[in-house]
């Protein structure tokens, strides 16, 4: 969560080592006008798989624009983070460390 001034990230462990997507993956979901917030991507992560077999993931930023947002993506060796799916939360939640 603390990736990218708290934007937060995630990446993947495989047996040849860390794949971790570049920045831009994120652009379209987290746009950079919303970086001062501090979405905490990555807060949560699962993965499942989908009807046709595929692994997807799924990644919680709890404090993203004040309500918060799931997405659903793949991420592949190459790096390659593709973002299928995006939830907006509906609720403010008034915290102390919002500025
Ligand atoms: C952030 O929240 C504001 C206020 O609810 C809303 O107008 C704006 O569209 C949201 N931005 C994004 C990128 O979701
Ligand atoms: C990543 O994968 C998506 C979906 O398969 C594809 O459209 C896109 O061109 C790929 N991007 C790169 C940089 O390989």
């Amino acid at each position: 969560v603390g990736a990218y001034d708290w934007n937060g990230a995630v990446l993947k462990e495989t047996r040849h080592g860390k794949v971790v997507p570049p920045k831009s993956s994120y652009l379209e979901e987290f746009p950079e006008e919303l970086k001062n917030h501090g979405a905490y991507l990555g807060y949560t992560v699962n993965s499942v798989v989908s009807a046709k077999g595929r692994q997807l993931y799924v990644a919680g930023a709890p404090r993203f624009n004040h309500t918060g947002k799931v997405i659903i993506f793949t991420l592949r060796n190459n790096g390659n983070l593709t973002i299928l799916h995006s939830l907006k939360g509906q609720q403010v939640r008034h915290s102390k460390r919002y500025k």
